[in-house]
């Protein structure tokens, strides 16, 4: 890790200067936080499969025609992304009523959203994410209006791809959050997106158990926290073949 300058580091990955100029290297860590930062520990193996989760779910959306920052995957922990301008809202889409909107509106948990609900945090560490609406997104100069019909679209095919593509292994697509950023290509710029997808910043419950297989077994203290991130994995067909020591500990293996 330290042949290369770290640029950012964040709770979950840290980001290094690329091999290119408008290239970056996105390292996962096992680290793993919730609740703005107040709960802290390791999950671990977290990090070796939230880059092969991520790299697969990316993958796909690109075959579909969404626009992502990624490249490729450079081995176990580390993937080379395009540099973006990172958009500084989350954007929360909700199929299921789960997490924060079942205690502020009072819903029951697990129940279906009447429709398919999109939510915006701006990202601020500081004032703890706070809830937005698309007029502050737009008055505040974060997206332009151009930018936010994107960036909508983009969210509502992600999220009916990925449901269809997880609901095929069994698991159901409760919410999630991605992010955004603007790529400039010469005198271009694009919405594309960026972050990573994995169980980190996923909510997925197996489809006839209702098991949680995502970091819900952490901020809950639900026990055997690995073992869901390798259960989405598995799923998926892309359990690296690696040892639980190699989970634990590489940084640079294929
Ligand atoms: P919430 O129910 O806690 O608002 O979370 C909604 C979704 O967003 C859930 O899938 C977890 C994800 N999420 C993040 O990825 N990062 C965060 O900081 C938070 C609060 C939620
Ligand atoms: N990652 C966020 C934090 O540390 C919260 C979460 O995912 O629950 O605060």
């Amino acid at each position: 890790m330290s042949r290369r300058r770290q640029l950012y580091e964040g709770k979950a990955k840290v980001l290094f200067e690329g091999p290119e100029p408008g290239t970056l290297i996105q390292y996962f860590k096992d680290d793993a936080t919730a609740f703005n930062n107040r709960k802290h520990g390791i999950i671990t193996g977290k990090g070796v499969l939230n880059n092969r989760i991520s790299e697969y779910l990316m993958m796909r959306l690109t075959e579909i025609g969404v626009p992502t920052h990624f490249v490729r995957r450079l081995n176990m922990r580390e993937q080379l992304i395009r540099e973006v301008e990172i958009i500084p809202i989350e954007v929360i889409v909700r199929n299921f009523a789960a997490g924060s909107i079942v205690k502020r509106l009072g819903l029951r948990e697990g129940d279906r959203l009447p429709r398919t609900i999109l939510e915006y945090s701006f990202k601020s560490d500081e004032l703890g994410d706070p809830m937005v609406s698309e007029e502050h997104v737009t008055a505040f100069g974060w997206a332009s209006v151009q930018e936010m019909d994107d960036i909508i679209s983009y969210a509502l095919r992600i999220n009916d791809f990925l449901s269809g593509l997880l609901l095929g292994v069994g698991l159901r697509l409760v919410d999630f959050k991605v992010e955004f950023g603007r790529l400039w290509e010469e005198e271009d710029v694009r919405i594309v997106l960026a972050d990573e997808i994995s169980p980190d910043s996923c909510r997925l419950w197996d489809t006839a158990t209702g098991e949680r297989l995502d970091k819900d077994r952490f901020r809950q203290d639900l026990g055997k926290v690995e073992e869901g991130y390798q259960e989405v994995a598995r799923r998926l067909g892309i359990l690296p073949e690696a040892t639980p020591r190699d989970l634990a500990g590489s940084e640079t293996l294929q």
